[in-house]
Parts: C-alpha cells; structure tokens; sequence
C-alpha cells in the first residue's frame, strides 16, 4: 500500500474530474507502463480501480480521472464528493493488465468516455517510442469529453480523431475495414462502446491476439439470474454449497480459503482460479472469447456455474 496525498483536484469535463496523486513523503512513485491502473482505497472498504492518464515517464505523481457514475456502488461518488486537495489516500502499486504489444507495426487506439485515460498514456508513450498510431476519441458530446485540449496542443494531434456524437459520429466498420498486417486495437470505454469497436473489428477480420481491451467499469449483469451450485475443493475432494445469494468468493472465505480479491466485478483478474472440471458462468469482463471459451479458469468474484457443480484447483 502506498500513501499518497491528493496535490490536485480539477474539472475537466461534464461530470469528470482528474486527480494528481503525490507521494505523502516525497520519494520517487514506483514506476509504471502505459495502460496500468492503480487501486484507490476509500471510506467504507471500497476499492476501486483507475488508469493512470499522465506520462509513464514521470515518477513524481500518478494522474486518474473519474467519471461520476449515478449508477456504481458509491466508489465515483466518494471520488467527487468527498476526496479533497490535500488529503490522503491509500493506493497499490501500479499494475498493468492492458500493456502495448511491443511488436505491433501500428497501433490503433479507441477511447469511448472516460476510458479516454489509459488511451491517453498510451498514446503518449507511442509518440515517445516514435511508433505509429492514431487514437479515435469518442464521446457523447464535447462538454463531457476530457483532455480535449490536452490532445489537442499535443504533438500528435494529427493523429487524433475527435468523434462526437453531435458532430460526427465513428463508423468503426469503415475505420476497422481490411486490418493490416501487424496492425494492434487497443480500446477502452463503456461496454456498449467496447462491444461495438470489437464487434466491427471482428466482423471485419481482425484476430483476437491484436485486440486489446480494458473495460473501465463492469458491464451491468442484467439478465444474470443466480442459481444455487456446488463447488468441491480439488486437493481435499471437501464439497460447498453456493447458494443463489452467495458469491464463489464468499463461500470460499466462510471456508478458509481467502482469494485474493481486489475490483469484485470481473475487471482486474486478481482472483483468478483454476478450473479442474465443470462449466463456469463466465460473468467477468477480464478475459478474452477464446478464455472464456476453454473453461479452465475463471473470476470467482462475480461468475458462477452452468455445471451443477465445479471442482477448483484449490
Ligand atoms: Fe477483480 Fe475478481 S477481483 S476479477
């Protein structure tokens, strides 16, 4: 855990505001890579997590910006509303689950919202490495997009395509048509954003390898509905009931087996475990189609089962 001190508070968009953490003590801040996030540790045991958006280059502070969100659990809220300039906050180390593919001959980089954050760092170590890329930037309208001007006065701004739903829109299909070799996606924003960018990129002929994705808040489960299963405990065959309430995680916890956890939505994979047999309900936004699909690992935070019963490499 790190202690840091918020050095700043800004607006910078319609209901987003961007924070500058300093260290509590002055010493250098662990370094990071582009697309890492950190955790905030808020009041209540709330964690969240958040894309650094300033230059991976620097180590005197970590820059994230929070879009309020009427619907979350209260973490953007408490950001908005009860984290001042000049107080403290814990936060991890910065840890990196959306990095640049060091081989992509070009990178195309799409931001919807507020997952314009680690999009934004990417794209300004990508100008750094002087490698090629050109960032899509989409948002509702202007006033709610951040780091517009930034991007703007940036010396990539050639390469910066502002797509606003009230100016002019993005046809991904057009954009995504006839992927080039060596050509890597990497998109952030809202799951309807996120499924629409892939989705045309699919439709389109782009592998899964060169699509990259990191979402910035879990995609609502609304039609999940939750049924009782079972779960056995591979090394000692012990049997436990989940029931529709309960979360693998918990049952497992009440058991004495602690997982570690961090997002408890499916984003981060901290709690990543193995699955020996039976089919998860894959409820996460972590993996990949291709993951998914094998079965053999899964977010026991959040997913469940299809199976009447899931044996854990535990
Ligand atoms: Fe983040 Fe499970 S705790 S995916």
């Amino acid at each position: 855990m790190i202690n840091v001190i918020v050095a700043r508070k800004q607006a910078e968009a319609e209901g987003i505001y961007s924070f500058e953490l300093a260290s509590e003590d002055g010493q250098p801040l662990p370094p990071f890579s582009a697309g890492a996030h950190i955790d905030v540790h808020l009041a209540d045991g709330l964690v969240r997590q958040y894309s650094l958006c300033n230059s991976a280059a620097e180590n005197h502070r970590y820059q994230i910006a929070v879009l309020r969100e009427p619907s979350s659990r209260g973490g953007s809220q408490q950001m908005h509303d009860a984290v001042e300039e000049g107080q403290r906050l814990q936060i991890s180390a910065p840890r990196n689950l959306f990095e640049l593919d060091g081989q992509a001959q070009k990178s195309l980089l799409f931001a919807g919202g507020i997952g314009i954050t680690p999009i934004l760092c990417m794209a300004e170590r990508l100008h750094h490495a002087g490698a090629a890329f050109e960032l899509y930037y989409s948002a509702r309208t202007r006033d709610r997009a951040a780091f517009v001007e930034r991007l703007l006065a940036s010396p990539f701004s050639d390469r910066v395509h502002l797509c606003f739903d009230d100016e002019q829109g993005l046809d991904a299909a057009t954009v995504l048509a006839n992927p080039p070799e060596g050509t890597h996606l990497y998109v952030c924003g809202p799951g309807g954003y996120m499924e629409y960018i892939l989705g045309s990129g699919r439709a389109a002929g782009w592998p899964d390898e060169r699509l990259h994705r990191e979402y910035f808040s879990a995609s609502p489960q609304v039609d999940a509905t939750s049924e009782a299963f079972e779960i056995e405990i591979a090394s000692s065959g012990e049997v436990l009931q989940v029931s529709a309430e309960q979360t693998i995680v918990d049952v497992l916890y009440d058991a004495g087996f602690e997982i570690p956890v961090s997002c408890e939505q499916g984003l981060c994979g901290t709690c990543v475990t193995r699955v020996i047999d039976g089919i998860p309900d894959h409820r996460d936004s972590f993996f990949t189609e291709a993951q998914r699909a094998a079965n053999d690992q899964f977010t026991p935070c959040c997913s469940r089962a299809k199976s009447a019963r899931l044996i854990l490499d535990l």
